[in-house]
């Protein structure tokens, strides 16, 4: 079991981490851990596999994200998982959704330690792939360090060695999965604390980092960060993580790289008959702040559903939405 290096992730995110989104990514870094969108055991026992779990080879590193609270299913799920070319597969506690506390699995499971202890033993035993798991600081009452204590001891001795911290609690009822993500406030203490309670777990941080300066900020308290919606909503600041986070060399891409990586893409996703607009929605803000912004996104949110760019012309579709910003920001590469 080799374990992927975690210093650096994008957070999963349903509806926004698809395969589409990865590939993006895989543009402007090419070491950052990447999460899918969550998957349940369920649907994946149930469903159409190579849909749910399809991605392609450039995504890696790439992690699964499962769903469930039963550890006879997770186990099964796991099995079908696993050699799919998968780095990590990681179990929601996070997820507030009403939908999933109706299913017993996510955020609420925070209340059972010793159930997620199962799960995470029988996923363990289920492949050699390491298995981690994303969580809240606590939910409703459960919510004092002791609590969380308990929970993170239960888990790891059953064999969870990485765990990825949202450092903000969730409310089950009165909030919605949205509120849930900014109402509760944000307490990096706790998961610095944590760290340092646990120094042989591997100890993630996630929740309202948003550029690349957060998040290395953080790898040192504790061992990794993880950006969620700044990584979508700004993508760019990813360009300078393989240098800064992995000690690769050169600076990164510039963004007129990202396009032409972007264009090519384009053509590759035309061509299997994928509606352009599905790959594009994932780039809108790619010229977050820059002058020629507001362009980039109405070429690229709408023009690109027009019969016209949804074929062979697809990479001119994106080369002239990119050409409003000027050429001198376009080239410019990350900041050291
Ligand atoms: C649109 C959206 C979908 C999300 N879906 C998931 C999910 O499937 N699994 C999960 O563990 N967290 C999910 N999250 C939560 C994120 O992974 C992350 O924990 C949260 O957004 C906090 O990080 P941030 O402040 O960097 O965005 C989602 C967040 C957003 C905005």
């Amino acid at each position: 079991m080799t374990e992927p290096d975690r210093r650096l992730s994008v957070a999963p995110m349903m509806d926004w981490t698809d395969s589409l989104d990865r590939r993006f990514l895989r543009l402007i870094t090419k070491r950052t851990l990447l999460y899918t969108e969550m998957v349940t055991a369920q649907a994946l026992l149930h469903g159409n596999v190579d849909s749910l779990l399809g991605h392609e080879e450039i995504e890696a590193p790439l992690a699964l994200q499962l769903g469930g609270g039963e550890p006879a299913l997770l186990a099964k799920a796991v099995r079908i998982a696993a050699d799919r070319g998968f780095a990590e597969i990681n179990l929601n506690v996070g997820c507030p959704s009403d939908r999933v506390s109706a299913g017993r699995f996510g955020a609420c499971l925070m209340t059972e330690p010793d159930l997620v202890a199962d799960c995470v033993a029988a996923m363990a035993a289920a492949s050699n792939l390491p298995v981690t798991v994303k969580h809240r600081i606590g939910v409703d009452e459960t919510d004092s360090y002791a609590d969380l204590v308990r929970f993170v001891g239960k888990v790891a001795e059953a064999g969870c060695r990485s765990f990825v911290v949202h450092a903000r609690k969730a409310w089950l009822s009165g909030l919605s999965p949205k509120e849930n993500r900014s109402v509760p406030p944000l307490r990096y203490d706790t998961v610095h604390r944590l760290k340092a309670d646990f120094p042989h777990l591997e100890i993630v941080l996630n929740g309202g980092l948003l550029t690349l300066d957060d998040a290395i900020a953080q790898i040192g308290p504790v061992d990794g960060a993880m950006i969620g919606r700044a990584a979508y909503e700004t993508p760019y600041i990813l360009a300078g993580a393989d240098a800064r986070v992995f000690g690769e060399a050169g600076p990164g891409p510039s963004r007129q790289e990202v396009v032409e990586g972007l264009a090519e893409l384009a053509a590759q996703v035309v061509a299997t008959g994928t509606p352009l607009a599905r790959l594009t929605r994932h780039a809108l803000g790619l010229f977050h702040g820059c002058p020629g912004a507001k362009t980039w996104r109405r070429m690229l949110g709408e023009d690109a559903r027009l019969p016209e760019w949804n074929g062979p012309d697809a990479p001119k579709l994106i080369r002239r939405a990119a050409s409003r910003v000027p050429v001198e920001l376009r080239a410019l590469a990350p900041a050291a």
